[in-house]
């Protein structure tokens, strides 16, 4: 059973908020809030074209931006963000749907029935000047103890990963990722 809900969780962000320490920098871990539009910005557009291309796309991050905060404690999507300063150093994106055509019917083809009740979608994306110095394996804990607290206990990749995005596929066996097919990665909390 869930123990909180996104609005919730809009309404009162605290449970999300952790302090972690990467590479000898002092971070805080938190819900995305509507003040972060401007972070959130320069974030997408300092990301390199290979992090965008792995992530998501080439979107016009301003735009993008505007969509998530608006999204904030609406919808299906929880963003986790790591602050360093007044930046952002990484994102995670969590989500609570499981559109048709999506994940849920690519799994289906490879015979796994995603149960929607207990599935949450997620994606991260570290800022190219944190890659390599763990802050992606730092955010592993806050981003289940949210997927838990949503009640959510099955973690699928949102959109898959590309073939060649070798760093991510290391990363996720690491954390107990397994394929299902060739862009689909899976794991059980
Ligand atoms: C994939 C991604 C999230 C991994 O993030 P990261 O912070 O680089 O990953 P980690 O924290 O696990 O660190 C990875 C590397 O740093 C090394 N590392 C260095 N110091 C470390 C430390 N203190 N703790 C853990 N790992 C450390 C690890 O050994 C690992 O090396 P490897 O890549 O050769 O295996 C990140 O590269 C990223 O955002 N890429 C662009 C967007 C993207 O691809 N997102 C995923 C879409 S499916």
């Amino acid at each position: 059973m869930p123990t909180t809900t996104i609005a919730a969780l809009a309404a009162d962000p605290s449970p999300l908020a952790r302090a972690i320490t990467v590479d000898g920098v002092r971070l805080t871990v938190r819900g995305l809030l509507p003040g972060d539009e401007a972070a959130l910005v320069a974030f997408l557009g300092g990301l390199s074209a290979t992090s965008r291309r792995f992530w998501h796309g080439d979107t016009g991050h301003a735009a993008a931006a505007a969509d998530w905060i608006e999204a904030i404690g609406r919808y299906d999507k929880l963003r986790l963000v790591a602050v360093d300063g007044d930046g952002l150093a990484g994102v995670v994106d969590l989500s609570l749907s499981l559109p048709e055509g999506h994940e849920i019917t690519r799994y289906a083809e490879h015979g796994i029935r995603l149960d929607e009740e207990r599935t949450a979608r997620w994606g991260p994306c570290v800022a190219d000047a944190w890659q390599g110095r763990g802050l992606a394996d730092a955010l592993i804990a806050p981003a289940w103890e949210a997927v838990r607290l949503l009640g959510r206990d099955v973690v699928v990749l949102f959109g898959g990963v590309h073939e060649d995005n070798v760093r991510a596929r290391r990363f996720y066996r690491r954390h107990g990722f397994t394929e299902v097919g060739a862009v689909d990665m899976w794991r059980r909390l």
